[in-house]
């Protein structure tokens, strides 16, 4: 199993069609979901008349910004544990530097890099926040009365990434060859996975938002942050 994970033919494909099948499968799927999404509210007459640009981007810069928002306030430990996860999750893969040297060779295109000793930091933080996410499925029950199968799923497809990224970096547990062909089949997975999970809240979770903060606004006069 190891010597077959370790061989050549398995990089060449990781590194060549299953890439391509991962960023055309993650690009054309999300926007096809983006798209189904809005023909529906357009048929549906109760959303598009109800949504107010002003109210949107009120509701949308309350709830980025940390501690913004009363729910925020409410739950501080979630609230930084999120923040840091999902800024740590987006921007270490888009301005590692690893990853950067692989757009390079392909397309000659680079941009700006992290310090490599930071983009271990944050992955850090990613892995320990799943750590964090998994226990509180766990044990809290208000969360627990609420969790299934599919959350921790989709914790696992968030965490293996990052874990076998970190494990290859510094070439812990497998041969290095090894554990970077796994690194990339959770990498591609992940991005295979975005429009087919809940992980299409990355982009379906700005919608909510603005319609949440619509309706709350302009109907209800009241906020909902
Ligand atoms: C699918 C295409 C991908 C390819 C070809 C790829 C390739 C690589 C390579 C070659 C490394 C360096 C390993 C080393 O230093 O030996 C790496 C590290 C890493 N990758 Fe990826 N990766 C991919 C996807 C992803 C995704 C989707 C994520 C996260 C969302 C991710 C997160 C990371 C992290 C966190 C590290 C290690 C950071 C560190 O601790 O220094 N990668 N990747
Ligand atoms: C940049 C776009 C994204 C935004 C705005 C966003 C927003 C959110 C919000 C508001 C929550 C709920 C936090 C709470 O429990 O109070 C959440 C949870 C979560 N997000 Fe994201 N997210 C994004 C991208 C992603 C991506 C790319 C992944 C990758 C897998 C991801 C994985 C998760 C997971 C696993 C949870 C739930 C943790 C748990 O309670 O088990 N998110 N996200």
């Amino acid at each position: 199993m190891l010597e077959f994970l370790m061989s050549p033919a398995v990089y060449s494909f990781v590194r060549g069609p299953l890439v391509w099948i991962a960023f055309l499968v993650f690009i054309v799927g999300s926007a096809y979901r983006i798209y189904v999404m809005i023909s529906t509210v357009k048929k549906e007459k109760l959303v598009l008349p109800y949504m107010s640009l002003r109210y949107s981007i009120r509701s949308i810069l309350h709830w980025v910004i940390p501690f913004g928002s009363v729910n925020w306030r409410r739950h501080p430990v979630i609230t930084i544990v999120t923040f840091l996860f999902h800024i740590c999750l987006v921007f270490t893969p888009i301005f590692l530097l690893s990853h950067n040297i692989l757009w390079h060779e392909s397309w000659g295109i680079s941009w700006w890099t992290l310090p490599e000793s930071l983009a271990d930091i944050m992955t850090l933080i990613v892995i320990f926040s799943c750590v964090f996410f998994f226990f509180r499925r766990i044990i809290a029950s208000e969360v627990r009365f609420v969790t299934y199968p599919s959350d921790f799923l989709i914790l696992a497809i968030a965490f293996l990434p990052f874990l076998t990224g970190f494990l290859a970096y510094h070439q812990w547990l497998l041969p290095h060859e090894a554990m970077v062909n796994l690194h990339i089949l959770f990498g591609a997975i992940m991005l295979i996975a975005v429009p087919f999970s809940r992980i299409i809240h990355m982009i379906f979770g700005w919608f909510t938002r603005a319609y949440t903060g619509s309706e709350f606004g302009m109907v209800r006069h009241v906020r909902d942050y």
